[in-house]
């Protein structure tokens, strides 16, 4: 496959950034190639940096092959989260701070919260979640907004081995109701209201609905956020700081496997509902701390800041897992970037001097449409590394970023990873790596990828060329199974491309032997840096009584990356009207949450399908794209004339 030449201009590191750095562009070299070369000494060395109960004897046990897959990192090691996060430091750094806590509400003073008071915090909500009746292997779903509670939740759950699963505050009852059930939860922790924005989520009275009728047998502990008035079910229904004053704090950690699952998170794929992503304990841990420690180049007494929510794998790895394994500072921030304005983000950088900063290009495309003059008011002279996720960045964003926020002098790192790959996967390493624009670069260390042909999965050696991604080799925080669904697992990962991980994005290596990733090859899109599977907004549709048929794709979309594109068929005898389309959003919000929100909505009397009846959904995202020029051939479709009508409504005009 020919590709476009890589871009002209690269950013490489300062001589003083690099001789300062964990690793420089010799060390990176010299760490890869030993990565590849022995994969079990490489990790067994890496694993040090956490302290096991328990040391491992067996490093790596993998087998990638379709029906057979397993995957297992230190098996016969035990450990503790919690202990790694918290315990260890307490004789080092008890008095340094933990966790600071910047409020929505920037008059709200931030607290800071040191290890020694993280320690007796995460201890007494362990205790409380025992008295419970929460117990090792237990499942609790936590639906919080970014309060240090939630940190203190999920590391409570690691101090007894109970397994949380993280609801993103901005989910609706109805699919927080469909998590709780889908890993049969026995304790749900939330807090009365969310503000965020100035706004507030009543997640209390979310909480409530999502477990009316069929689950009045699980328990709730409710964080007290604001103090206003919430619908209470008496003896299910538990206020967090009762419950505590009731306990000790101190817990022991409970001993547990490296196996032994950490959490689940749900994610969206390209079918069906959204799965649960199974994170274990050690290899995870080991993961996330190397990773958090080079990439970021965190050194010791830095203050590190990523923007994330926990509801999202980026704030399990890289707001709490990582950064505590490292004895960091981190910060967790509950608002948005433009409240009270556009220059929220800086004010906090500048607040609390944050060296390190980590947000998502959707972000920064809103912020730069702003003006300069909310970055400039603030001084971000602390900065030193800079970092995005979740999505492609545009060259435009990165030079704002670059210029604007890092004044020239802070690399950026652009990680490419995944729920499902618990830790960053392909990043520029800041010490190491001359930087371009909008490019993954290198993959991090014993990260083996692979650009395969798409239709015939054969391997595409050399520079130069594009294809589906895989990773040919496990790594230690690779997600080990689906919940309760192992054979999704192997269906949705290792079906396709035999022998490999297939990750459902495509990439380019270019002529230098750098990666970029070019975005999904499947039907999920990336929506502000959410995830979504269009599946799950078309069967949100179809679920009203108005609506026969729907297929969503995704479009460019310029402050989202992707925005949400409809095609909806009616009911006979129903009539399109905007009142409609409001109808539908409402709809579809109510269903899933706000971030499902479709931005266009198109009647379309029919769609484009196969005389087998499927739907030709290129031909729909070319539509959506207003790019009409490459429909390909309609004459296999059923009713070509479809395309059309399609065509000729199409919504984003121009
Ligand atoms: C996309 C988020 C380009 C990609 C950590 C991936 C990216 C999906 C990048 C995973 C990046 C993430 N450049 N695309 N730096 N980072 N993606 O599971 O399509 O929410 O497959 O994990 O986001 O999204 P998820």
């Amino acid at each position: 496959m020919s590709t476009e030449v890589a871009s002209a201009k690269t950013y490489p590191p300062s001589s003083e950034f690099s001789s300062g750095a964990h690793v420089d562009a010799g060390r990176y070299e010299e760490m890869y190639a030993a990565s590849l070369a022995d994969p079990e000494g490489f990790w067994a060395e890496q694993a040090k940096r956490i302290d096991w109960i328990k040391p491992f004897t067996r490093v790596k046990d993998v087998d990638f092959s379709f029906g057979n897959v397993s995957i297992k990192w230190f098996e016969d090691g035990t450990l503790n989260v919690s202990a790694n996060c918290i315990d260890r430091h307490l004789a080092t750094r008890g008095d340094q701070t933990a966790i600071i806590f910047e409020p929505d509400d920037p008059n709200e003073p931030a607290q800071h919260i040191t290890y020694k008071e993280l320690h007796a915090q995460v201890c007494k909500m362990a205790n409380v979640l025992k008295a419970l009746g929460v117990g090792k292997g237990d499942r609790v779903v936590l639906y919080l907004p970014m309060i240090p509670e939630a940190a203190y939740a999920m590391l409570a759950c690691t101090r007894i081995g109970a397994i949380h699963s993280i609801v993103f505050a901005g989910f609706s009852p109805d699919a927080l109701g469909a998590r709780v059930n889908g890993c049969d939860a026995k304790l749900v922790i939330t807090a009365d209201h969310a503000p965020r924005g100035g706004r507030i989520t009543k997640l209390k009275d979310n909480v409530n609905q999502a477990l009316l009728n069929d689950f009045d047998e699980v328990k709730c502990l409710v964080v007290k956020r604001t103090g206003d008035p919430i619908a209470w079910r008496n003896e299910l229904d538990f206020w967090w700081h009762e419950e505590a004053e009731k306990v000790s704090d101190d817990c022991p950690p409970e001993e547990m496997g490296a196996e032994d699952p950490l959490f689940i998170l749900y994610t969206s794929g390209s079918t069906g509902q959204p799965k649960g992503v199974v994170h274990t304990t050690g290899g995870y841990l080991t993961y996330a701390a190397m990773t958090h420690e080079i990439t970021f180049d965190y050194h010791d007494g830095d203050i590190y800041w990523c923007t994330a929510d926990v509801g999202w794998v980026t704030g399990h790895s890289y707001i709490v897992y990582g950064p505590l394994a490292n004895g960091a500072t981190t910060l967790m921030f509950e608002g948005v970037p433009t409240y009270p304005d556009a220059s929220r983000f800086w004010q906090v950088c500048e607040k609390h001097k944050v060296n390190q900063f980590y947000t998502a290009p959707t972000a920064l495309r809103a912020l730069m449409g702003q003006g300069n003059s909310f970055v400039e008011a603030c001084d971000l002279s602390s900065l030193k590394v800079l970092g995005t996720v979740g999505e492609p960045i545009n060259p435009e964003a990165w030079n704002w970023y670059n210029e604007v926020v890092g004044q020239g002098r802070c690399p950026i790192v652009d990680t490419w990873w995944q729920t499902e790959t618990g830790g960053h996967l392909m990043t520029p390493l800041p010490g190491a790596h001359a930087l371009k624009p909008g490019a993954a670069m290198k993959p991090f260390f014993g990260v083996k990828p692979v650009v395969l042909e798409p239709a015939s999965g054969e391997i595409i050696e050399g520079n130069g060329v594009e294809g589906v991604l895989c990773i040919a080799d496990s790594w230690p925080g690779q997600m080990r199974t689906v919940w309760g669904d192992h054979e999704r697992f192997m269906k949705t990962y290792f079906a396709d491309y035999k022998g490999y991980y297939f990750t459902g994005d495509g990439c380019r290596r270019d002529e230098d032997g750098d990666y970029w990733i070019t975005g999904r090859v499947d039907d999920v899109i990336n929506v502000s840096g959410h995830r979504m599977g269009t599946a799950e907004v078309e069967s949100a549709l179809v679920a009203h009584s108005k609506v026969s048929e729907a297929a969503v794709v995704g479009y460019p979309h310029a402050i989202k990356g992707q925005g949400i594109y409809c095609y909806v068929t009616l009911m006979a005898g129903e009539e399109p009207s905007d009142e409609l389309r409001q109808e539908l959003r409402t709809w579809v919000r109510q269903e899933i949450g706000p971030i499902a929100s479709p931005d266009l909505i198109q009647w379309a009397p029919g769609l484009p399908k196969t005389r087998s009846g499927k739907i030709m959904r290129r031909i729909l995202r070319k539509i959506a794209e207003n790019d009409y020029a490459t429909l390909g051939d309609t004459s296999t479709l059923a009713d070509p004339s479809v395309v059309d009508d399609l065509i000729e409504n199409r919504m984003n005009k121009g």
